[in-house]
């Protein structure tokens, strides 16, 4: 299952987006329901059931704490145990084999995250700035037309910020860029991906983006030196070979009121990159494809570990 992200923990939606009904997503080409019970719990589940492979998420959660499917009404727990099967007599043995396939979730950061994988998964771990009260972030997301590989390398590169953000925050750069100025770019490993410095060396400020494995891209804009007062962190979550949930989840600096907050000045620019991502075809390719040259060290470091981890 999930041949194109196998083994990965990723946020998939908002849980403000899952309320009382079950709701139907596809990551990483599968199709999954997530539903919320009466005590809060979350479940990700296949959404097939395995009697006769109905959508679950066409079927209602129950007060007993399990979604119920719409044609037979057998009944799934979060853990996707099937604890009833109506009109039907079944020992528990019986029942222990009609279980659906279920994915181990979390939520963090007010995002419910789901492994890609069955069994035990890993230890999730997420940078210290996705560990702060939910009432901090902002978080907007979209489905864009393309590979999630695109999407990581776009937010990982410093330098399309010039010309295809002219008409936005990347003005001032435009300028510098059409000058002989070089731009320097400082990579270091961190624990589970690269800290990447940008800097253009006739300008005061630069700005540092982390890479977390496998999909998380910080921008800290806290730390420019101008007093932006939010952290970004860029979420690409596959959905498929053709689409990507290009996910925003903002963390407001302590103190600042979100209601007179216009986070959208972070939000809108995006749709410039968008235009260019989606005009580029399938994933990234490997290093030895494609020109590149200095300043492109932290797509291909990226690029090595897509191919080598990831579709190996
Ligand atoms: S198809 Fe789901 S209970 Fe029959
Ligand atoms: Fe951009």
């Amino acid at each position: 299952m999930f041949k194109m992200f196998p083994k990965q923990w990723t946020p998939v939606l908002p849980v403000a987006e899952v309320k009382d009904t079950p709701v139907a997503v596809e990551l990483a080409g599968e199709s999954l329901v997530i539903f919320r019970n009466l005590e809060g719990k979350f479940g990700a589940l296949l959404n097939r059931c395995p009697h006769r492979g109905v959508p679950l998420s066409m079927g209602r959660v129950t007060e007993n704490g399990c979604l119920e499917c719409p044609y037979h009404g057998w009944n799934f727990t979060t853990n996707g145990a099937c604890i009833r099967v109506p009109l039907n007599d079944l020992k528990p043995a019986q029942l222990s084999k009609l279980s659906v396939v279920n994915f181990p979730t979390k939520i963090i950061a007010g995002l419910i995250w789901v492994f890609t994988g069955t069994g035990n998964p890993p230890e999730l771990e997420v940078p210290e700035s996705l560990l702060q009260p939910e009432n901090r972030y902002f978080v907007h997301h979209e489905v864009w037309n393309t590979h999630w590989t695109r999407c990581v390398e776009n937010a990982l590169d410093y330098l399309h910020i010039p010309f295809v953000h002219q008409n936005s925050f990347g003005r001032e750069l435009n300028d510098t860029a059409r000058t002989n100025a070089i731009a320097q770019i400082n990579i270091r490993e961190i624990t589970d991906g690269m800290r990447i410095n940008s800097k253009i060396n006739t300008l005061a400020h630069g700005i540092e983006i982390d890479w977390h494995k496998p999909n998380n891209v910080v921008v800290k804009f806290d730390l420019v030196g101008v007093g932006i007062p939010v952290r970004g962190h860029i979420f690409s979550i596959p959905i498929n070979a053709q689409q990507t949930r290009f996910m925003q989840v903002i963390l407001a600096n302590p103190g600042i009121d979100k209601t007179k907050f216009d986070f959208n000045q972070f939000v809108a620019p995006s749709f410039e990159d968008r235009v260019i991502v989606e005009s580029q075809v399938g994933e990234v390719p490997n290093t030895t494809e494609e020109c590149n040259v200095g300043t492109d060290e932290a797509s291909l470091r990226f690029r090595r570990w897509y191919h080598s981890v990831v579709v190996d």
